[in-house]
Order: C-alpha cells, then sequence, then structure tokens
C-alpha cells in the first residue's frame, strides 16, 4: 500500500485552524458529489473506476500488444500532446529505463528544430515502432507528427511499415477508420475520459509496457488510493484535505500554486500536474495558476521571489520519504571550506535544504506538504489517481466544471484561420 499523506505546515497564522476545521466540514457535500461521480459529467468519468479502463483484461490486452513491440523494437515514437503523453512521460523520466526499448517523444510541438531531432534520434536505431495517440485527431501537433513519421517508416521498411504502427484513437471515427483500412494496430483512447485525466488507460500504460515498466503495480497504486479516498467521506479525506487548503489560500488572495520539489525528477510530473488542475480550473476567471520550482536549484533564482516577492503564491510540496540513493560526501584534506559536511550524504543534505526551505517559506505562507514513500510505478498510480480526484474535489469547491476546456479552442480558431484550415 502505497501512503500519501497530507500535512500543512503555517507559521504565518494566516490560516486558523478552527477556521480551516470549519471549511473542511462546509466543503464536505462537495467531496461526497466528486466521490460519487455526478450524473452531469458521466461522459468524463471513465477514469473515476480505475478498473474500467485499466481491469484486467484491458491489462492483458495492453501486456499482449505490448510484448510484440518489446520483443522487436530498440525505439518506440510516442506521438501525443498534453494529457496523451505527460503521465506516460512523467512516469518513464522518473524512473529510468527499464529495458532496451528507448521511448521518443514527438507531436508535442511544432518546432522544426526539435522534429529534425527525433529523425536524427531515429537514424541510429535499428527497428523502430510508432505509437500515435489523439483523442481527436484533428489536434494539429500529433497530425504533423504522424504524417512524418509515417513517411519515415515507409521509406525505411516499405509496405509492410504499418505492422510497426499503433494508434491509440477514439473508436468509430473518420481516424479510427483510416488506420483500420492502413492495417494499424488499434487501441481505444477511452471515449469517457478527457486527455489529462488519462493516467490509468491505454494512452499511459502501453507505452509504459512497452518500455519494460510494471503497469500492474501502477495500476494497484491507483485502484489503493481510489479505495482509500472513496472510503472515507469525513473531513480527513486526503483529498479533501488538500483540496480545501488550497481553494481557502486562493480566497486569501494567493493566486499560484507551486508544486514544490527536492527531486529534479518530478520535473515533468509536474507538468502533467500543470495540465490538470490548469486546465480543469482555469475558467470563468477562477482558479489557481498551477507553476513549479525545481529545488535547490530554483532556490537560487526564484527563491528570492517566494521569500520576499508579490505575496501572490503558496506552496505544495512533494517530499520522498523513503532514502533509495545515497551519494556520500568524500572526505577531502583541502581546505575548501566544506569541512562542516564530512560524514554527510546528499541525502541528508537535501533533507536538510528542504527542512530549512519549509521552515522559512511557512513564516511567509501555509506550506502544504504531500509526503511520498519512494519513487516507484505504485507511487505513480497513487498519484495520479489522488490528484484526478482531488481537483474534481476542488472544482466542486469552487463551482466550475472540472471535465470541459472551451478557453483553448480560441487561439486554434485564430491559427486555423492563419493556415487556411
Ligand atoms: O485534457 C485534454 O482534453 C486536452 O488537453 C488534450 O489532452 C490535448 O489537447 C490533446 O488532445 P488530443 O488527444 O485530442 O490530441
Amino acid at each position: 500500500m502505497t501512503d500519501i499523506n497530507f500535512k500543512y505546515v503555517d507559521n504565518s497564522g494566516l490560516i486558523g485552524k478552527e477556521e480551516y476545521k470549519a471549511r473542511l466540514e462546509r466543503n464536505l457535500p462537495s467531496l461526497d458529489r466528486a466521490l460519487k461521480g455526478e450524473e452531469k459529467y458521466k461522459d468524463t468519468l471513465g477514469w473515476h473506476n480505475v478498473s474500467l479502463w485499466a481491469g484486467e483484461e484491458w491489462l492483458e490486452k495492453y501486456e499482449e500488444t505490448a510484448l510484440r513491440v518489446r520483443k522487436d523494437a530498440d525505439a518506440l515514437v510516442v506521438i501525443g500532446i498534453g494529457g496523451s503523453n505527460q503521465a506516460a512521460r512523467a512516469v518513464y523520466e522518473a524512473l529510468g529505463r527499464k529495458n532496451d526499448v528507448e521511448i521518443i517523444w514527438a507531436g508535442n510541438t511544432i518546432s522544426p528544430y526539435s522534429m529534425n531531432e527525433v529523425l536524427k534520434s531515429l537514424e541510429n536505431k535499428k527497428s523502430v515502432y510508432v505509437d500515435c495517440i489523439a483523442k481527436n485527431f484533428e489536434t494539429l501537433e500529433p497530425g504533423i507528427a504522424f504524417r512524418v513519421i509515417r513517411n519515415f517508416l515507409d521509406k525505411r521498411y516499405g509496405d509492410s511499415y504499418s505492422s510497426r504502427v499503433i494508434v491509440t484513437f477514439t473508436e468509430n471515427t473518420p481516424s479510427w477508420n483510416m488506420a483500420e483500412k492502413e492495417g494499424y494496430t488499434l487501441l481505444p483512447f477511452p471515449s469517457n475520459i478527457g486527455g489529462r485525466y488519462t493516467a490509468l488507460s491505454p494512452i499511459c500504460l502501453f507505452p509504459l509496457a512497452v518500455a519494460g515498466f510494471d503497469i500492474k503495480a501502477m495500476v494497484k497504486g491507483a485502484k489503493d488510493m481510489e479505495s482509500r479516498l472513496k472510503s472515507d467521506h469525513s473531513i480527513l479525506n486526503v483529498a479533501l484535505e488538500y483540496a480545501t487548503m488550497r481553494t481557502m489560500l486562493k480566497e486569501k488572495g494567493k493566486s499560484v500554486e507551486l508544486l514544490s520539489y527536492f527531486e529534479p525528477r518530478f520535473f515533468r510530473f509536474a507538468k502533467w500536474w500543470k495540465q490538470l488542475f490548469g486546465e480543469s480550473e482555469g475558467k470563468e476567471d477562477k482558479g489557481l495558476l498551477p507553476m513549479d520550482t525545481s529545488y535547490s536549484e530554483d532556490l537560487h533564482s526564484l527563491g528570492q521571489f517566494v521569500q520576499d516577492g508579490s505575496p501572490m503564491l503558496f506552496e505544495t510540496f512533494l517530499n520522498v520519504t523513503e532514502r533509495e540513493s545515497t551519494c556520500p560526501l568524500p572526505s577531502d584534506e583541502l581546505e575548501d571550506g566544506f569541512k562542516y559536511l564530512d560524514g554527510k550524504d546528499f541525502w541528508e543534505i537535501n533533507k536538510a535544504a528542504f527542512n530549512a526551505t519549509l521552515a522559512a517559506h511557512s513564516r511567509r505562507f501555509p506550506c502544504l506538504v504531500l509526503e511520498i514513500p519512494r519513487f516507484d510505478e505504485e507511487t505513480y498510480g497513487a498519484l495520479f489517481y489522488f490528484f484526478q480526484m482531488a481537483c474534481y474535489v476542488s472544482c466542486n469547491i469552487t463551482g466550475v466544471n472540472p471535465f470541459d476546456q472551451n478557453g483553448v479552442e480560441d487561439y486554434k480558431k485564430d491559427m486555423f484561420k492563419l493556415l487556411g484550415k
């Protein structure tokens, strides 16, 4: 069982304990509605019950398809943007390579330089496969990247190229039919889940299975978190605690939430988190701006602003509690000014920096802390489910629809006009 604990440290006096408790109680109906899943959102709640898209039969299907690719490939190009690639990338880049298949990410930019870099990285690969992921295959970035990669595969492998193509598209759409005609392998994009809530579905699980990750452990972590959250309708529900504190801080004038971490490996996870909360909450002139800081590096850039700048923000720390890496500092005869650290490990020094930062920043604003046991698949499964549910609860508290994103259509209209669509 992955234990994720929530606490807050407040030496600023901004939120009193009684005030917080009263608000938790007031928010209980918002929690209740989210835990049950509301009828009005039924077409977008496919993620709510993890077994729906990550039950045993599905996992077997993802594994079976992955095995075929894994046996032959040394590279899998994953084409997708936003919710269609961020969860898998967060796990892949945090936990490190598990086998000989390298995932190469494409379709998340229109930069010609980046597209060429992808092609360059494929030159030395012997056996390339592609997984093109799109709920709505009208999205420009994956659309044009897929065309470039198809062209590459066709040139290199000739007519048999289609056996190297997997698409994860919405069933019975024109793009699904096109893929079927071409003889590609098809995986369904869950029709009842929007992109940013698809971490526990083929969108994320299939490419991770190809790259050798333990997707069963990931699903177990998510299911355990689902049971934990759904069985607690009290003010101690951890998703409610987190959602309540952050929405209260917004009311107190804090408009920015920084997801802060002392493990740079969380960088891609933070990108996933920013999309989840940014697209879900940022509407009707509401929502916190989700940003992140990677410490200790950013203490030397943004730390000044966080401590003393415009009082617009608060922080949520991700703190990994179990030591899994060690790097002892070697002793040295040289008088380099760091004698006081002799015999210490990077782990201890990093923790000291975290505790000191928490102490200093919590004098300015309440700091929220999510304690996470370790970096592994099970933990990531739990984290994905936790934040998805916490986001739903937060949106219920502020009264916005967590599952739409009409605002992103505005620039697209202008862009399509410029491109002559
Ligand atoms: O959460 C969402 O629905 C979006 O951010 C999508 O994930 C993103 O726009 C990519 O869409 P698509 O999978 O249709 O290419």
